[in-house]
């Protein structure tokens, strides 16, 4: 039986490598305040339609919807920042929390994308969200929070690319210069796209369709269209981001895929020494409307997501992968059913101590048991045999500097403490 395509494993290293990337994601955004909300995998399918926005190819292609047993259509959640304010306007936290709100959260987002290098159909996502001011600090703040994570992931060459798509009346203005762009234009062009001319005209710039593409590169460009605030507000952004000695690079033609966002978007992209490009490794922006639209209030937002897989995949290439700990680990090896009987016991006090601790369930041969602990790369053994039991004692062996000694068996857990080797 194969996996879902578009799916993957994660096998031990792997799901630790994944756990120490998301350990590290989840404890600065702790330092920046901001406190891990969860939401449900399954939506109503209406609030990406409304959210995301039936004119992205998010929700026109790649949702996975189905409709359940009371015929009512749900969906796979293809991205957090929809759920996560259906959630805030459900439980109304911007009448009991200050503001702004500031959520993160982390899991898996599914979408029916074409399966390549660092595209999946099922993968992870962490991201934030900060909702309800409007100061540009505040878009300052989201940016350095999420470069600081790159930084401390040890991707020092991240590119943050990033550009503005104004205020409702800078992308009026704009929609209806690509309009008048694309008019004549558009009967030659793929079917989508004639869709998108219709829908949103913004959405013909994710066009993946070659010839469609070449078209678009002579298209009006965004921040020909921004009005005077906007204008001023991302150069204010811009200025801050030079005086914090952030690297950025504008990029005129970043306008992201999903309907939400307005003035500020932005996308972090890292090629690793091997040259793989796995794509964006995080994008987001600030979004004026998402808030009122499912029902809330005025409030604005902005926010960013990581894709996981990509960040363990550009970690992985250059080396950077965080070393797992190095941890008291200790072999339980009873010889004969009494031994097991205590040995059982013994591992279940140091695991409840705090030390990782495994048991040979086999009736094998000391020398057996000795090979089981290297291949687990355990760093005691602790042998207990008739001898032993009679003393009420055990043998803990240090299997680096092959040392061993004896102690009491109501002093295991103390000898360990002594060593200083708490396993966290
Ligand atoms: P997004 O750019 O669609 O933004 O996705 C964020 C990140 O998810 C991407 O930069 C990429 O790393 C990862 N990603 C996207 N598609 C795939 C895929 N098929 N396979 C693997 N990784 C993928 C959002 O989802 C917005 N909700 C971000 C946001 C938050 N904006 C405001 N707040």
């Amino acid at each position: 039986m194969q996996n879902v395509k578009g799916t993957h494993d994660l096998l031990p290293n792997e799901a630790a490598g994944f756990e120490s990337i998301e350990n590290l994601l989840k404890g600065i955004a702790t330092y920046y305040a901001y406190k891990q909300v969860r939401t449900p995998v399954i939506e109503p399918s209406e609030l990406f339609v409304r959210g995301v926005g039936n004119s992205s190819d998010v929700v026109r292609k790649e949702m996975y919807t189905f409709l359940d047993k009371a015929d009512r259509s749900i969906s796979l959640r293809p991205e957090f920042t929809a759920g996560i304010i259906r959630m805030l306007v459900n439980n109304k936290t911007y009448a009991t929390e200050e503001l702004p709100l500031k959520y993160f959260y982390l899991g898996p987002v599914f979408r029916y994308d074409r399966p390549q290098l660092g595209r999946y159909r099922q993968f992870n996502q962490f991201g934030v969200e900060s909702v309800g001011n409007n100061s540009y600090f505040n878009d300052v703040e989201v940016i350095m929070m999420a470069y600081s994570m790159l930084i401390s992931l040890g991707l020092n060459g991240v590119k943050l690319k990033i550009n503005s798509i104004g205020d409702d009346a800078s992308r009026d203005a704009y929609r209806k210069a690509l309009k008048d762009y694309f008019a004549p234009h558009i009967d030659h062009m793929c079917e989508d796209c004639k869709q998108r001319y219709e829908l949103n005209p913004l959405r013909i710039l994710d066009c993946k369709v070659e010839e469609d593409i070449k078209i678009a590169e002579n298209a009006p460009i965004v921040g020909q269209y921004l009005s005077k605030e906007s204008e001023e507000r991302f150069n204010n952004i811009l200025a801050l981001l030079s005086e914090y000695e952030i690297p950025y690079e504008v990029d005129p033609h970043l306008v992201r895929g999903l309907d939400y966002y307005s003035e500020t978007v932005f996308e972090f992209h890292y090629v690793s020494a091997t040259g793989n490009n796995y794509g964006a490794i995080g994008g987001g922006g600030h979004y004026h409307k998402l808030v009122k639209e499912l029902g809330g209030p005025d409030l604005p937002g902005i926010g960013f997501s990581f894709g996981v897989e990509r960040l363990y995949s550009v970690l992985k290439d250059d080396n950077l992968l965080p070393e797992d700990e190095d941890k008291v680990f200790i072999y339980m090896m009873p010889m004969g059913l009494q031994a097991r009987k205590v040995a059982l016991n013994l591992a279940s006090d140091l695991r409840m101590s705090g030390y990782i601790t495994d048991y040979c369930f086999d009736d094998c041969k000391l020398s057996a048991m000795f090979k089981r602990a290297e291949k687990k790369q355990a760093k005691y053994a602790i042998i207990i045999g008739e001898n032993e039991i009679n003393n009420d004692k055990v043998v803990i062996k240090d299997l680096n500097k092959q040392e061993q000694i004896e102690v009491p068996t109501s002093e295991v857990v103390d000898f360990f403490d002594k060593l200083g080797g708490i396993a966290d």
